[in-house]
């Protein structure tokens, strides 16, 4: 198993299969995407050379991340790929939901176990205005049938001041009736988002003593949970969950590496630089790319410095899949 100098262990990959994506959410790509990044995207094959290296150390879960990986006509390949690596227990994908209702009967054939949506608000017209699209009806239609497919859904929104307490209502209506898990993701600096984060950043603290005014549980934390903390409510069939990157010990409960879509390895979200596997990658020799991954964990820094308004080499999230 995959440990580094404090101890945590990584048996969690999150590989980025691209850092394109067609939606332009205010706090990530306002502007829409840019190519940054001229070094090519991984292959399906080398994708699946990766995920036997990190497997034969300790890997179990793996996430297709982005960008947004549906835009890749092989993303079904590549569940299937991470699926039948020997040690991989859990394939997830984190999306924007954009084609969900097309794709999701082809990524469950293909084995994935999880979903992560992103809806920052059930407003029809904000939800536009966030991201770019016109599309929640279709985004919650995708849901609905994954869920009906058997996949485990959780549905990340990003935490935004303004409006914040009116959109944590209609979230709080909906997951009524609705059995998926909601997390509240504390808005981070990135290099490019700066001045949107001062006028937009909310502690979740706030939200949470809403939650336990009203009754919500924090439930005990499972010994090998990542960083979220999770409620319940005996009146609500949904979940909610809080990841608080703010917070001092965040960084403890560390569980995860990342591969960037061009096969750079990336210590933490916010490390300086990512570490090149690409050159091993393409050999296949998953083996040699194993041996490398281990000599650089050590390079694994105790905490990011986001408290210190240390972003790192991160100028936006489409480019490591968050
Ligand atoms: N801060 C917090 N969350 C972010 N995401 C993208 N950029 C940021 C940011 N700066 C979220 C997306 C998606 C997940 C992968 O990361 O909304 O839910
Ligand atoms: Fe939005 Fe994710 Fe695309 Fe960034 S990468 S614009 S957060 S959907």
């Amino acid at each position: 198993m995959l440990t580094d100098n404090l101890g945590r262990r990584f048996y969690y990959l999150r590989l980025s299969v691209t850092d394109v994506c067609n939606f332009r959410c205010s706090y990530c790509l306002p502007d829409g995407y840019r190519p940054t990044d001229e070094a090519p995207h991984l292959t399906a094959a080398e994708a699946a050379t990766v995920v036997r290296a990190f497997a034969s150390l300790g890997t179990q879960k793996l996430r297709l991340t982005g960008g947004e990986p549906s835009l890749r006509a092989d993303l079904a390949e590549i569940i299937a790929a991470g699926k039948a690596t020997p040690g991989i227990r859990r394939v997830a994908v984190t999306s924007n939901g954009y084609k969900l209702p097309r794709v999701i009967d082809d990524w469950r054939a293909a084995g994935l176990d999880q979903l992560n949506i992103s809806i920052d608000s059930l407003d029809r017209h904000e939800f536009a205005e966030f991201t770019g699209h016109d599309c929640l009806p279709r985004v919650l239609d995708g849901i609905e049938r994954a869920r009906a497919l058997g996949v485990e859904v959780k549905v990340n929104a990003v935490l935004l001041a303004d409006g914040a307490e009116r959109r944590l209502g209609e979230f709080l209506h909906w997951l009524e009736d609705t059995p998926v898990t909601l997390r509240f993701i504390e808005l981070m600096r990135t290099g490019d988002n700066r001045d949107y984060f001062a006028s937009n950043h909310l502690r979740g603290t706030t939200i949470e003593q809403r939650l336990l005014r009203e009754g919500w549980q924090l439930l005990p934390r499972a010994a090998d949970a990542g960083p979220a903390r999770e409620y319940r409510h005996p009146d609500y069939r949904g979940r909610i969950g809080l990841i608080t990157p703010y917070s001092e010990d965040f960084c403890d409960s560390c569980n995860r590496l990342r591969v960037s879509a061009q096969g750079r390895l990336h210590l933490c979200l916010f490390a300086e630089q990512g570490l090149d596997l690409y050159d091993v990658i393409r050999t296949g020799d998953s083996d040699a790319l194993a041996r490398r991954v281990r000599a650089l964990i050590g390079g694994k820094a105790a905490s990011h410095q986001l408290q210190a308004q240390q972003v790192g080499a991160t100028r936006n999230l489409a480019m490591l899949g968050g």
